[in-house]
């Protein structure tokens, strides 16, 4: 029996240990001057700093941090309601997206239950289902009304793939979906795609729930300050379930206010994102899917050789990328997962392509 139990368990750990990048934070690389050197392109956190208002605002709180932020949160929490438009009461705050995410999934499902998600997607939604003892399928738009699922998540734009998902799309869904069905959408991306979202009308349907994050296009990945807007039955399965206090720092929620009044630093940003990942594009010797985010697949199908081989011929040259065999589908070993950096080390990785001589 105990050796039935820990294979089971073993199985478990396998299903549920998810990749990240963050190659930066080996421990062989210890000083902050290692760190400039590194191109981290397998991580989709910007490659610029925050706003420069922001970054004085840290320096403003930081003599401060021997106090404990406010448990509630509340100035932030009245920017962000003042931001969107939406009712302070539908609003959770959370270290970070995957903080809302662990909170939300594993509140919503239980052992037995379905979820629903792109293939490939973000792969935290999966793990954390699966944690929680659910089962995981790709949803298939078409056929909504033959399932019953618990929760589907979705990631808008998509992680990996920069695809997007209109708001019709979303709708479609969130309005046929029956009403045990919580609708979760993880705009961790959104800036890339502003027009798609569903942030506004959350609070609207009891049960839709829309995820930001300061991490990605606000660059202040470090901080983990992420929220999420909601319909009221998600909220009150929410509150029943409780949750450690001050779930952000006091520099995060000082900066995320502050944040969300540099808005067109983050729009110029985005845009020179755009324009940054088409010259890298361009510069590469191998095809790339079309992505409307800073982050796209390189196909190395036709260069004859495998990821590991790219990814550790980039390593050597300390430019980390993302290979893709952490995701469910074997058939995505063939691609490699490239998140736009600044011009600098844009060169540098067209270059190691180069080198490959594809
Ligand atoms: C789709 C998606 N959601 C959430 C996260 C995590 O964001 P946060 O830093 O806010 O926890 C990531 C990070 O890569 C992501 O890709």
């Amino acid at each position: 029996v105990n050796s039935a139990k820990s294979a089971a368990i073993a199985k478990t750990g396998a299903k549920t240990r998810v990749i990240h990048g963050g190659a930066l934070w080996q421990p062989q690389i210890g000083s902050a001057r290692d760190y400039d050197s590194i191109v981290t392109a397998d991580v989709n956190d910007a490659w610029y700093p925050p706003a420069p208002r922001v970054l004085e605002t840290i320096a403003e709180w930081t003599p401060r941090v021997h106090h404990s932020p406010d448990t509630s949160g509340q100035l932030l929490l009245h920017a962000i309601a003042k931001f969107h438009g939406v009712p302070i009461e539908s609003i959770r705050l959370g270290a970070g997206a995957s903080d809302l995410l662990h909170h939300i999934i594993s509140s919503s499902v239980a052992s037995g239950d379905e979820v629903l998600t792109l293939d490939p997607t973000y792969s935290e939604y999966r793990r954390i289902a699966w944690l929680a003892g659910a089962s995981v399928r790709p949803i298939d738009i078409r056929r909504l009304d033959q399932s019953k699922p618990r929760l589907i998540a979705l990631c808008n734009p998509n992680n990996p793939t920069g695809h997007v998902l209109t708001r019709a799309e979303l709708l479609h869904i969130v309005q046929s979906v029956p009403r045990h069905t919580f609708v979760l959408i993880d705009e961790a991306y959104i800036d890339f795609a502003p027009d798609e979202s569903l942030i506004a009308d959350a609070p609207q349907f009891e049960n839709l729930i829309v995820i930001r994050t300061f991490s990605k296009a606000y660059a202040l990945a470090g901080l983990r300050v992420g929220y999420a807007v909601m319909g009221e039955r998600v909220r009150d399965l929410l509150d029943r379930r409780g949750r450690a206090p001050w779930p952000v720092g006091l520099l995060g929620l000082r900066a995320a206010e502050t944040a969300l009044e540099e808005r067109c630093y983050v729009r110029q940003r985005v845009a020179e994102l755009g324009e940054l990942k088409n010259s890298l594009i361009a510069s590469l010797p191998v095809p790339t899917l079309p992505s409307a985010t800073h982050y796209f697949l390189a196909d190395l199908q036709a260069t004859g050789m495998t990821a590991s081989a790219v990814l550790s011929h980039m390593n050597d040259r300390g430019i980390y990328l993302r290979g893709l065999a952490g995701f469910t589908n074997r058939e995505l070993e063939r691609f490699i997962r490239i998140t736009t950096q600044g011009p600098a080390d844009n060169l540098r990785i067209a270059k190691a392509f180069r080198e490959l001589s594809l």
